[in-house]
């Protein structure tokens, strides 16, 4: 009957502790550890958005409208798919450095404006390439100057926030050229070739891994001690 009990209770502690090594692979369980972000970089960008929804290769396209926008005063309810070309200069040939990939919609019933939710996708500049950053604002369209918010980014601008001026550059109605200027502010110890050297949420999880190594230790310890004593205490019958 000792022996039952035993081996018993060695099956639940194998069992016990291939679980319990199962929830370590990757540190990605459901656990928050303290945190703080580091020391941070600004970094200013200037282009020009170009939004073309006349002509032969439009960038802006409608995809949906209400059905109170055609007679509204200010298009409430439309909706746009973009694809915007950045470029460094004001002329659509000049170099392209972004595309603006996203949607906007008018959603001002009283003066147009817009809401925009969109990803400046980064493509000509080595340093950046293949980052983003996430835009989601609305855009009074009719002041000449107007300012919006980044709520994130990825790769070289992950945890990235900030906010961009912007300013009519030129209207030819429908087209508009618009002159942003971006503040963004992002940790620094992502290296600039856009690949993490240390993500922030990685220094983060080999805190954690040391934390799960330090309770391994201790959750092996107490087994061999509840085995070695089950077993002295078997044996010795
Ligand atoms: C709104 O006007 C456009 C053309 O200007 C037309 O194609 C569309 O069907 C109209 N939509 C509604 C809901 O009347
Ligand atoms: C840009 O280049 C295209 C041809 O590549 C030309 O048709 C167009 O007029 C140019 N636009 C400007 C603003 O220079
Ligand atoms: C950016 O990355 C793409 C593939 O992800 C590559 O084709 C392109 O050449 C890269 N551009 C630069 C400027 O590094
Ligand atoms: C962007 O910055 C430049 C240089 O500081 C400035 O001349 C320009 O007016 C700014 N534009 C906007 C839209 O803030
Ligand atoms: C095992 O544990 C019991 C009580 O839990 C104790 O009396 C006994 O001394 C322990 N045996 C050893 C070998 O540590």
């Amino acid at each position: 009957m000792g022996a039952m009990k035993f081996f018993s209770f060695l099956a639940v502690a194998m069992v016990l502790s291939m679980s319990h090594s199962q929830a370590q692979e990757g540190n990605w369980g459901d656990e928050s550890v303290p945190y703080t972000m580091g020391p941070e970089k600004m970094t200013k960008l200037r282009f020009y958005f170009h939004d073309i929804i006349t002509g032969e290769n439009p960038t802006a396209v409608q995809i949906a409208q209400a059905t109170g926008t055609n007679t509204s005063s200010t298009m409430f309810g439309a909706l746009m798919m973009i694809d915007d070309p950045l470029t460094e200069g004001p002329d659509i040939n000049s170099t392209l450095v972004r595309r603006a990939q996203g949607f906007y919609g008018l959603s001002g019933q009283n003066e147009i404006s817009l809401i925009m939710g969109m990803s400046l996708v980064f493509t000509a500049n080595k340093k950046f390439n293949g980052s983003t950053i996430s835009v989601l604002s609305r855009n009074a369209v009719t002041h000449t100057e107007r300012e919006f918010a980044i709520v994130g980014g990825t790769g070289y601008f992950q945890f990235a926030r900030g906010f961009i001026s912007a300013k009519t550059y030129s209207f030819l109605v429908p087209n508009a050229v618009v002159e942003y200027n971006c503040t963004i502010v992002h940790p620094s110890s992502v290296s600039e070739s856009g690949k993490s050297d240390s993500v922030p949420g990685k220094s983060d999880s080999s805190s954690g891994s040391k934390i799960s190594l330090v309770s391994s230790l201790v959750f092996v310890s107490v087994i061999a001690y509840v085995t070695i004593n089950l077993s002295l205490q078997h044996f010795s019958w």
